[in-house]
């Protein structure tokens, strides 16, 4: 998925997280190994797996919550670890994450619009009382929500749906380049999710880079440009969404995808029952030196040395 030598919007180089685990911190758990992957803009990269493959972490670090242990993130060619004060800010600015649990992400004792003037204290100073109020109007409208009605409610007067939306009107604000979205949908009922899944795809029209993290097979396939498949930490299969969903090369991508039934026919010599959602612990474990082989232009997939 790496083009070498072109300068990614956000580029992930065999990036790795290892946690200390333990009481005394004497274990380690690698949640990340050697991820790769770009986003460019306009672009919707989906990073599916199961709980506990190590999609949040990847978000988490893209929004430098916490370090990679090993590799290196780049933002526009800049090394995101590098990143302090001022232009860690900056970055900030630019790269900004959404997360499942709407409500989390609010302090409930302040209205909607005093969040929102904290924000501009924080990154839009510069901007005077009439061009913030409309940049404000236009990110809310952009999400299809009418800041009269929302502006000076508490989070507890609103909806699910409604906080997650103005989320992302939040990061619209910003003007920024990158949208990390972990889970955003779970939580919501179906006609909403459908609603939020088009913002997406404004964004994208928009020309912004979303990093879509999902469990959730189908949704991926729905929504996204590219496809990174993660199993325990490390990338199984990805590539162009098309081919990833359309050609599924690796196991356990095959075992995932047996909840999208209209693929269903593609994997009938499939060793593991592709309904079976419970198969993951008798596919055979991917050996430690197998690597990432490009089986098809624009699709990886892992394999083992032959
Ligand atoms: N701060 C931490 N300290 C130790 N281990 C952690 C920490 N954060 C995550 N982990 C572990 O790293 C692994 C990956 O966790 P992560 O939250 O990234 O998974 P996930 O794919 O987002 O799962 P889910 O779908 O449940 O959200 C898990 O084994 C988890 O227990
Ligand atoms: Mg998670």
């Amino acid at each position: 998925m790496l083009e070498g030598g072109v300068t990614a919007l956000l580029r992930l180089e065999r990036v790795s997280k290892v946690f200390r685990t333990g009481a005394l911190g004497r274990g380690e758990l690698t949640a990340v190994r050697d991820v790769s992957f770009d986003v460019e803009p306009g672009e919707i990269v989906s990073l599916i797996g199961e709980s506990g493959s190590g999609k949040t972490t990847i978000g988490r670090m893209i929004l430098r919550l916490t370090r990679a242990t090993s590799g290196a993130i780049s933002f526009n060619g800049a090394d995101i670890s590098s990143f302090e004060g001022r232009a860690l800010n900056a970055y900030r600015g630019e790269v900004q994450g959404v997360f499942q649990d709407p409500f989390s992400s609010y302090n409930p004792i302040f209205t909607v619009d005093h969040t929102f003037g904290m924000l501009r204290r924080g990154y839009c100073a510069d901007l005077t009382s009439p061009d913030w109020k409309g940049k404000l109007e236009a990110s809310i409208t952009a999400v299809s929500l009418d800041p009269e009605h929302v502006l000076g409610k508490y989070p507890h007067q609103l909806s699910g749906g409604q906080l997650q939306r103005l989320l992302i009107a939040r990061a619209l604000l910003l003007d920024i380049r990158i949208l990390v979205a972990d889970e955003i949908i779970s939580m919501l009922d179906a006609s909403t999710r459908v609603d939020v899944l088009n913002l997406l795809g404004d964004l994208k029209a928009r020309g912004l880079g979303v990093v879509f993290v999902t469990h959730d097979l189908s949704l991926g396939y729905y929504i996204s440009d590219k496809a990174v498949i993660l199993r325990s930490g490390v990338v199984v299969e990805s590539g162009s969404a098309e081919r990833v969903f359309g050609n599924p090369l690796h196991a356990y991508t095959r075992m995932l995808l047996g909840s999208v039934a209209q693929l269903e026919e593609r994997w009938v010599d499939d060793p593991a029952p592709a309904d079976d959602r419970e198969g993951e612990a008798r596919l055979p474990p991917d050996p430690p030196d197998a690597v990432l082989v490009e089986a098809e232009p624009n699709h990886f997939v892992l394999q083992g040395p032959v």
